[in-house]
């Protein structure tokens, strides 16, 4: 049976891109074939993983009369992760378990820090005050063209708040994630995710299993 990177310790990775990516699709599969090998799994995402974290992605994703002001946007985005860290995360990590969650603070910079032009800072300010010093030990960024993605997002037919802005908006996520991506290779795969399921799937398992050391 395999062992985590070090004992006692488990691994934190964040599966990113924009919408219609397939990072739910993803995390199932990966975190069926990294249980295979014999790795305790935790599968979770962002907004959400808590009772208190879903609630508060169900207000992030909602239609509102009244536009949502940027910074409650970001600010809802960290309260969801605080509880996160706390009640789901960190246990799984102190447990040595795998942690793969769809989304984390990558979001918010290509999101709130980028596209809704927050500025990085804001979202570095958050970070080191909610996440103190941890950060994901690897990010598989699920990358294709922003229309290939509306096109699947639209057929999968349940869009949120984010699904329904303005092509440029998502192009901001796109390039900031690739920017961020290309800033730490060793931390990030880019993926292309305009490829066949099971070939996605394998990349990242084989990324997955790199930074694992195994
Ligand atoms: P999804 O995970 O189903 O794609 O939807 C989550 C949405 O929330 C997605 O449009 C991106 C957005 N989001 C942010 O804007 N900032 C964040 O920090 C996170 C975690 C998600």
């Amino acid at each position: 049976m395999a062992s985590p990177k070090a004992p006692g310790q488990g691994a934190l990775f964040a599966f990113e891109g924009g919408e219609g990516a397939g990072k739910s699709t993803q995390i199932t599969r990966v975190a069926d074939t990294l249980r295979a090998q014999g790795w305790q799994v935790c599968n979770t995402r962002e907004p959400g993983g808590t009772v208190l974290g879903e609630a508060i992605r169900a207000v992030l994703m909602a239609d509102h009369d009244v536009p949502m002001p940027a910074m409650s946007e970001l600010l809802l985005m960290f309260a969801a992760r605080a509880a996160h860290l706390a009640q789901v995360i960190e246990p799984a990590l102190a447990d040595g378990q795998i942690v793969l969650c769809d989304r984390f603070t990558d979001a918010s910079y290509a999101y709130q820090g980028a596209a809704r032009g927050l500025g990085h800072e804001s979202v570095a300010t958050l970070e080191r005050l909610v996440q103190g010093e941890r950060r994901p030990d690897g990010v598989l960024l699920l990358d294709l063209p922003v229309v290939v993605g509306a096109a699947r997002a639209a057929a999968r037919g349940k869009g949120n708040r984010f699904d329904s802005e303005a092509q440029s908006f998502h192009d901001t996520v796109r390039q900031t994630y690739l920017e961020r991506a290309a800033e730490a290779p060793t931390r990030y795969q880019v993926i292309d995710a305009d490829q066949p399921a099971e070939t996605v799937a394998e990349a990242i398992v084989s990324r997955i299993n790199h930074w694992l050391g195994s």
